[in-house]
């Protein structure tokens, strides 16, 4: 009941994204640099990190209406980094269609991805006043720190000793950051005081911690069906995710001696191979441990603001119950 409720929210706040989406995008000419991006956010996805942006102002008793500026940045924002993502990974496919670098070529997802990035800093400038001083600060912060983070994830490709704690950190930067910061902006549209914007934001950085850990996860054990991006593009590139650094840590013997021999090389049934030892050392049940503890410590900041100022939370109740379900939906997914 309470998983539907949250469907339900969910689905709700994405229409009122969708359509102010759609409306904003329509300003930008009709032409070769706008197409990638047209084509890229045509094609969906989950459209969490807006919706996080309008229940946590709902939450914190503003409209939504006020946050639709912060959750169009901040979705605009996320498609311009899966565009250069996906150049940066080598990667064929995204929401089940080639990638932009793909249907055209890296030039044209490296360009239109900057333009992208324009797109939402200008999506921000729409926001109330008052708030747009601390949205821009928080925007900009943010956009760094996943800049940092990419750059982590991809000099760990050719390290081999990456460690839990690097790992993540490197997560937080590149993923985590940009949920709390979409939480921490819903907040800020509607005024809220900063206690509570800095416990949605810790809220935030659990959820996606976790999220990241899902999507580890879901790239190497996933249904190519409804994943809907390469499985096992991970293994390929060596990334140092939750699954290779613990099976670096746990093998021994034949089963390190073989880890190692794929590490740097592109072999044919690289990826079955790597698959077979994750399960045989069980880091597959590691994984899943860990992530529950993130979505614990999620759960325990969300309680925290609710104790912090129960006064600066005077919002919808559907709203509360999205931020309630959605770590227990992240973990759940399966694309
Ligand atoms: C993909 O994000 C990038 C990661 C941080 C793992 P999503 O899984 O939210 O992608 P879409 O927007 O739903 O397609
Ligand atoms: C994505 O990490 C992080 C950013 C796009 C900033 P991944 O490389 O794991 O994301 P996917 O799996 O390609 O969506
Ligand atoms: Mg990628
Ligand atoms: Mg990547
Ligand atoms: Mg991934």
């Amino acid at each position: 009941m309470a998983a539907e409720m949250t469907m339900d929210t969910l689905a709700a706040y994405k229409n009122d994204f969708e359509s102010g989406c759609a409306e904003f995008l329509s300003r930008y000419p009709d032409t070769e640099l706008y197409a990638p991006v047209r084509y890229l956010m045509g094609l969906g996805g989950k459209r969490l990190r807006p919706a996080l942006v309008l229940a946590a102002c709902e939450a914190c008793g503003g409209e939504k209406a006020q946050a639709l500026p912060a959750a169009l940045a901040v979705e605009l924002f996320h498609n311009f980094t899966l565009m250069h993502d996906d150049i940066m990974d080598d990667a064929p496919l995204r929401r089940g269609q080639p990638t932009v670098h793909e249907k055209w070529d890296a030039n044209t997802a490296i360009l239109s991805g900057d333009a992208l990035h324009v797109i939402a800093c200008e999506a921000l400038l729409n926001a109330p006043h008052k708030a747009l001083p601390e949205l821009l600060r928080v925007f900009h912060r943010t956009a760094l720190e996943v800049c940092e983070g990419q750059e982590q994830d991809m000099a760990f490709e050719s390290r081999s000793d990456v460690e839990l704690e690097d790992y993540m950190e490197m997560i937080r930067l590149k993923t985590s950051v940009l949920l709390a910061a979409a939480l921490d902006m819903g907040g800020a549209s509607a005024g809220a005081d900063t206690k509570v914007r800095e416990a949605l934001y810790e809220f935030g950085l659990h959820v996606g911690l976790a999220f990241q850990l899902q999507d580890d996860y879901l790239d190497a054990f996933g249904n190519p069906e409804n994943f809907g991006k390469q499985v096992g593009g991970d293994i390929l590139a060596d990334k140092k995710t939750f699954l290779l650094i613990r099976a670096l840590e746990k093998a021994h013997g034949s089963d390190l001696e073989a880890l190692l021999s794929e590490l740097g090389i592109k072999r044919e049934g690289k990826v079955e191979r790597v698959l077979d030892i994750y399960r045989r050392l069980g880091v597959d049940a590691e994984l899943r441990d860990a992530m529950a503890g993130q979505v614990a410590l999620a759960e325990g900041a969300l309680v925290r603001m609710k104790t912090i100022a129960p006064q600066s939370l005077p919002g919808s109740e559907a709203a509360m119950a999205l931020l309630h379900g959605v770590a227990a939906m992240v973990t759940a997914r399966l694309s």
